[in-house]
């Protein structure tokens, strides 16, 4: 089970995992730490996250779909905690031992979904880093509505998405047809009750929507 949800991790980056690979050992968070390394899309949609995500010192941030928690720890500087949730629990595992490896103490790494975030404190931020896209994946408009209300619920100042996302029409079926269109996520950040202040474009599958209450 655990291999096949690394597996199916991999796609997340949509980097291509060779036969061998698959095959031999699976794929484990360390490879995807190396590879979001060296994905440059990804590196730009991180930057940007991070120059203009609006955190305060005092802030209590939430990291929803944390993966390893490379957000989180970039983040941990600029506000007073984060917190990090994901539905695989192997990887808030993960993500716990190199906190622990780091001397980084104002993070935690626990189980959490988009529908049900299990955060019992007051959240300022939440950020959602290449993760909401795949509640789109998973059922449509009416799961990426179910996963904005959970986060919404949390009553954040602010909903940051730097995501994979549809910026362009669809014009052929290998054309990021399973990417929520840009426009869609808006709307939806908007009928749960925000304002959008900041859109984007890294490039026409990936962006930044910065949305506030
Ligand atoms: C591509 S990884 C991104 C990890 C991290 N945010 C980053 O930027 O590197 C997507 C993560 O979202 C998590 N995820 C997928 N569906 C989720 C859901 N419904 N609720 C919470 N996390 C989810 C996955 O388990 C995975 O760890």
């Amino acid at each position: 089970m655990i291999r096949e949800t690394l597996i199916h991790q991999y796609s997340l980056l949509a980097l291509p995992m060779t036969d061998t690979e698959r095959d031999c050992h699976g794929y484990t968070p360390m490879d995807y730490d190396s590879d979001s390394e060296a994905d440059e899309v990804y590196q730009r949609c991180l930057s940007y996250l991070l120059a203009h995500a609006p955190i305060e010192p005092d802030d209590v941030v939430l990291d929803i779909g944390t993966g390893t928690g490379i957000v989180a720890f970039e983040l941990a500087s600029k506000c007073d905690h984060v917190i990090g949730r994901d539905i695989y629990d192997e990887w808030p595992r993960y993500a716990r031992e190199k906190a622990e490896q780091r001397g980084i103490e104002n993070v935690s790494f626990s189980h959490g979904s988009f529908r049900e975030p299990n955060v019992d404190e007051p959240v300022d931020v939440v950020i959602a880093s290449y993760a909401l896209y795949m509640a789109y994946d998973e059922g449509g408009e009416d799961e990426l509505r179910a996963a904005i209300g959970g986060l919404a619920s949390l009553n954040s100042r602010c909903i940051v998405i730097a995501d994979k996302m549809r910026f362009a029409p669809v014009q052929s079926p290998s054309d990021y047809e399973t990417l929520p269109p840009m426009g869609t996520v808006a709307d939806l950040l908007v009928d749960a009750g925000f304002t959008i202040t900041d859109i984007e474009i890294i490039t026409k599958s990936v962006g930044v929507i910065i949305a506030t209450r």
